[in-house]
């Protein structure tokens, strides 16, 4: 018998459910004695053993479902070493689940922060493997995740019917896409959008550049500019300045998110109208596109290789677009940034994309 464990955890994310599903087909096609363990909630199902029994065709008629038939929670890495609110110690509660449901290996699906864990557990003991998911693709240790692609879809397409409409009224329109500590899914949907000027938390912006850059469009006799912010996009001005200040800054001057901090700032600059759009979690919604749907059911069906060949402690990723297995000690605690002197921004910017910067 093969008893296998899986969880999704950390933010939702296209395409989850059509990874597990290529995980589960590719067993099943090599395997008849499979049982597999679906814990609910990401690693809060392991801790406090919730989990239900699926068969393969639990995971049939998914492909095309967006979330996660598992449900998910964020359980941050720094807290798992805490015991809970009744003295629980979390690592050690997993580590039973695991062992008193006699499982072969535990399937993880997640981000940054769930990379952290899986890898913790791994060394803990546990047969561990992991799959890349997140729209930010910031993993480390592989070109692509899934999710990645949908969210940009669909940033792409709030950015092509703001368009129309900033056009029709002669505005400035900031579209704040998501990505706190990386700016992919904002630089690709703006390229794609024909964005007149990005901003990344990787590339500090300067308020002048930017009005420069509107005033100079106006001058021009362009109708409207349309900036993509990411949601960590970040001033020159703050990125100076310590984890400390900034914190305080923002507790003395509260915005509900950079794009209205940003409208404050280059409306003093400039004399257009300015609009804010926030997707937000939008671009986590939905369907995953045909391109997930293609690279999560590889990733699927070779984590399946992986469990049947026993060969545990790694994430399974794409690299020039072949199947690599990628040790977690290697994938843990790292992030993948835009590179500021990248080709894709040289190419962006010869475009005359201005990312604020000079
Ligand atoms: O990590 C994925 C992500 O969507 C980020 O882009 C975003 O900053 C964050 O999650 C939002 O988190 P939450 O769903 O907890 O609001």
């Amino acid at each position: 018998m093969l008893r296998i464990g899986m969880l999704t955890s950390g933010g939702d994310c296209q395409a989850l459910n059509a990874a597990m599903r290529g995980v589960v087909k590719g067993i099943c096609s090599k395997r008849d004695d499979v049982e597999i363990y679906g814990f609910q909630e990401g690693y809060k199902g392991l801790i406090y053993s919730n989990f239900t029994m699926l068969t393969s065709r639990d995971f049939s008629g998914i492909l095309t479902v967006g979330g996660t038939i598992l449900g998910t929670s964020r359980q941050p890495f720094k807290l798992m070493r805490v015991p809970d609110e009744n003295g629980l110690d979390k690592v050690e509660a997993m580590k039973h689940t695991y062992h008193k449901l006699n499982l072969d290996c535990l399937v993880v699906l997640g981000g940054n922060g769930t990379h952290k864990t899986a890898h913790m557990l791994s060394r803990e003991g546990l047969n561990v493997i992991t799959l890349p998911k997140t729209i930010d693709n910031d993993l480390w240790g592989t070109d692509m995740t899934f999710g990645f692609q949908s969210a940009v879809d669909i940033a792409t397409d709030t950015i092509d019917r703001i368009h129309t409409t900033a056009t029709s009224h002669s505005r400035v329109f900031i579209i704040e896409v998501m990505g706190h500590k990386v700016g992919w899914v904002t630089l690709h949907a703006g390229i794609a959008g024909g964005a007149d000027i990005i901003l990344l938390p990787e590339i500090p912006y300067d308020t002048n550049v930017i009005a420069e850059a509107i005033n100079k469009r106006k001058a021009a006799d362009k109708r409207f500019t349309i900036i993509a912010v990411a949601e960590g996009a970040i001033s020159k001005k703050d990125a100076k300045l310590s984890k400390k200040e900034l914190k305080e800054k923002k507790e003395k001057h509260p915005y509900p998110s950079v794009a209205y901090e940003l409208a404050e700032r280059i409306q003093k600059k400039t004399d257009q109208e300015i609009r804010i759009t926030v997707p937000g979690h939008m671009q986590r919604g939905g369907s995953p596109c045909p391109y997930d749907r293609v690279l999560s059911t590889r990733l699927g069906a070779a984590a399946a290789d992986m469990i049947l060949d026993g060969d545990f402690g790694n994430m399974v990723g794409v690299r020039n677009n072949e199947i690599v297995r990628v040790p977690l000690s290697e994938v843990a605690g790292k992030l993948k940034y835009v590179d500021p002197e990248s080709s894709i921004i040289k190419e962006a910017k010869m475009t005359g994309i201005s990312f604020g910067d000079k």
